[in-house]
């Protein structure tokens, strides 16, 4: 399957991004599609994603056609509650975000586990198998499953595509395990929170450290928890500073080079970046990011700051264990 390698992130419309109008959501979709922006990344507890993606569609289907339609990549997720997994819980769940959708087929299907201890969750995939075989899941992933545990799957013969982890500078946790795994079995990695919220930005160089309320969204108040884990405020305005300098020698923002490092990783297929539809767009400046490459320098004095940070998978674990 091809992408692109910029994927548009809908947590945003659930809620704590600010107010979302679903008229003004649709129409700024258009303006991802005209830009060349054409894969989304969704889930059925993202609110109403799947409901503003079905609109999108049947407007894009009436005003541009089917050819217009089928360029589209959408990937959902399916988020259940660890209980015992039945064939039909399964295939319920999958027909919600189909009729949702407004689609046939799932073109990736990402499934989240909340509880290890709970072994459903190969049931769940199991089932999940047989509805690719009869057409209604096209590839079947994952998210935030850590390298233990997509073992075990691998093992149990599932077949799985990508996986979906936060991956950052600030959070390089699948650097660890999860990457060489990957590697080895030719497993992707779709990543978030690679711009920490918007906290990698100019927005926020040589600016002090801002207080829980005056973030003002909740994106921004998970991520900057990250960096003070990862070293604080102080160091994260070294690194911001030398990813300006970075930006300024290839003309492109922070950004942009934040998520050029990220796509440049072993086994990173794609970058989400989350997409507060209807009030804020970022479209040219993200499109920059194919425009240009990092070079050993750049890549060295990004590191060097890494060296100084404290190591997450030591204080957190690996990827998607902050969920458990
Ligand atoms: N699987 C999971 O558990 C999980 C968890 C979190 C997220 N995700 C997925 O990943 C997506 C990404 O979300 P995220 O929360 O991690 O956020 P993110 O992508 O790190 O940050 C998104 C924010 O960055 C800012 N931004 C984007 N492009 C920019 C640019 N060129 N210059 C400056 N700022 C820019 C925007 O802020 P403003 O809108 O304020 O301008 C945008 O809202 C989500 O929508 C979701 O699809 C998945």
């Amino acid at each position: 399957m091809n992408i692109c390698r910029i994927l548009n992130g809908m947590w945003q419309v659930s809620g704590g991004h600010g107010r979302i109008d679903s008229t003004a959501a649709v129409k700024s979709m258009f303006h991802y599609f005209d830009a060349g922006f054409t894969t989304w990344d969704l889930a059925d507890i993202y609110g109403p994603a799947e409901d503003l993606m079905g609109d999108f569609r049947r407007q894009l289907l009436a005003l541009r056609g089917k050819a217009a339609v089928d360029s589209l990549q959408i990937f959902t997720k399916w988020v259940p509650q660890p209980t015992k997994m039945t064939k039909k819980l399964v295939e319920d769940n999958i027909n919600k975000s189909l009729s949702r959708m407004g689609v046939k087929c799932i073109d990736l299907l990402q499934f989240h586990w909340w509880d290890y201890s709970n072994s459903n969750y190969l049931d769940a995939l199991r089932y999940l198998s047989e509805l690719q075989k009869e057409g209604k899941i096209k590839h079947l992933a994952l998210t935030n499953f850590d390298t233990e545990r997509l073992k075990i799957i691998h093992e149990a013969g599932i077949k799985i595509v990508s996986n979906q982890v936060q991956f950052s500078i600030i959070d390089r946790r699948p650097e660890v395990r999860m990457i060489p795994f990957c590697q080895q079995h030719d497993i992707k990695l779709l990543t978030y929170g690679t711009l920490c919220g918007g906290l990698l930005s100019e927005k926020y160089l040589g600016k002090p450290e801002p207080k829980s309320g005056e973030l003002t969204n909740i994106s921004l108040k998970k991520y900057k928890n990250m960096v003070d884990n990862w070293g604080g405020w102080q160091l994260f305005q070294e690194l911001l500073t030398v990813l300006q300098q970075i930006g300024n020698k290839h003309n492109v923002s922070i950004a942009n080079v934040a998520v050029r490092y990220i796509l440049d990783k072993p086994a990173v297929a794609g970058v989400i970046l989350g997409a507060r539809l209807g009030l804020s767009e970022h479209l040219q400046d993200n499109a920059k990011t194919f425009e240009f490459n990092l070079d050993a320098d750049d890549v060295g004095k990004i590191d060097a700051i890494s060296k100084k940070s404290q190591d997450l998978f030591r204080t957190i674990g690996d990827c998607g264990d902050e969920y458990r």
